[in-house]
């Protein structure tokens, strides 16, 4: 019997190594080590033998399978890598470069907006967040825009409740700035989001950034308003950049001006970027309304202070050229990658 075992051992494994196919391999495998096969059967057979021969053939037998068991795993993974080699050969260049892998880049709004701060810091303002949920009561009371005041409209606000609403501008986080620091001199910058109910279109989108500018102290003037901002044209725009100041009105400013630059498409001959006025305007400004001071803490005989708020969207549209707000919130990588 252990003879017959040991034969049939030989006999398998010299069957196996001319086995070439994974298809035969499997037939091997039913036939050698199923449950039909010659060796099931001489371990079936084994408890008719005399007892002493059991433990010896039982013992060759198992061994036997052992043998052949491993014999077949490692034919086995000789004929995968058989097959498999010719394809990654064939498909799969290993010496060829990889794909490039792309950077992630900052969203242009972020870029704009850390340009005008670093360029604001540079003339000792500060960064001072507010919210952007904000109550009617800051967003335009305070702001000298008591109820049912005509100048609501310059804004088309998306209500919340009937005292919470997104705020339009940035312009309440002035109040919020003063009530802050009253009654230290103030110099800070708000850089955050604004909403208005708006239709989108190329010039308007429902959401937008703003920054707002507030210096508030002892003895500052109209001239410091326009010192700082037009540094503030020149660093972003270019030295050779035309600044121009034109009266216009906010409630919470006193004077009021609106800030235009020479158009930096056409340089000023007329283009559609500048309506033919060869002037584009990008931000408003004015000295803080005596009232908005006092809602802020500061007593206006002794303070005074000047406020601007402008829209980094737009500053980037005049820098790059574009020419619809839109493609900002998109998300559309092929406009995205473009910058940066
Ligand atoms: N808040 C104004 C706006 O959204 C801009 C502004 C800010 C004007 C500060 C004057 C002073 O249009």
């Amino acid at each position: 019997m252990l003879q017959r075992i040991a034969h049939l051992e030989e006999e398998m494994l010299k069957r196996l190594s001319a086995v070439t196919s994974l298809e035969s391999l499997d037939r091997w495998r039913i036939e050698v080590l199923g449950k039909k096969s010659e060796l099931v059967k001489i371990q079936r057979s084994i408890g008719q033998l005399p007892r002493e021969d059991r433990p010896r053939v039982g013992d060759r037998s198992n061994r036997a399978r052992v043998t052949l068991e491993k014999a077949f795993e490692k034919r086995k993974g000789e004929l995968e890598k058989r097959r498999i080699d010719p394809i990654l050969r064939e498909r799969l260049d290993v010496t060829l470069p990889g794909w490039p892998v792309r950077l992630g880049r900052l969203h242009p709004s972020t870029q704009v907006l850390r340009e005008i701060q670093s360029i604001y810091s540079e003339m000792g303002f500060q960064v001072f967040d507010g919210p952007e949920i904000e109550t009617d009561t800051y967003n335009f009371e305070l702001l000298n825009m008591p109820e049912n005041h005509p100048a609501r409209d310059m804004w088309d606000t998306l209500y919340i409740s009937k005292t919470l609403l997104l705020r339009t501008h940035t312009s309440p986080g002035q109040i919020r700035a003063m009530r802050a620091f009253c009654p230290e001199p103030i110099r800070v910058i708000l850089p955050g989001k604004c909403y208005r109910y708006e239709a989108i279109t190329a010039r308007s989108e429902v959401m937008f950034h703003q920054v707002e500018g507030l210096a508030v102290g002892r003895g500052i003037t109209m001239a410091d308003l326009k010192g700082v901002l037009i540094e503030f044209c020149k660093k972003m725009f270019g030295l050779e950049r035309k600044v121009r100041f034109r009266c216009s009105h906010f409630p919470f400013t006193e004077p009021s001006v609106e800030v235009d630059i020479d158009c930096l498409v056409c340089e000023g001959s007329g283009c559609s970027v500048c309506k033919n006025t060869g002037w584009v305007e990008i931000l408003g400004a004015g000295m803080v309304h005596p009232k908005v001071l006092e809602n802020g803490g500061y007593d206006p005989e002794t303070f005074s202070g000047f406020a601007f708020g402008m829209g980094p969207e737009r500053i980037f549209m005049l820098k790059h050229g574009i020419d619809d707000i839109r493609l900002f919130f998109r998300n559309d990588l092929r406009f995205l990658w473009q910058f940066g």
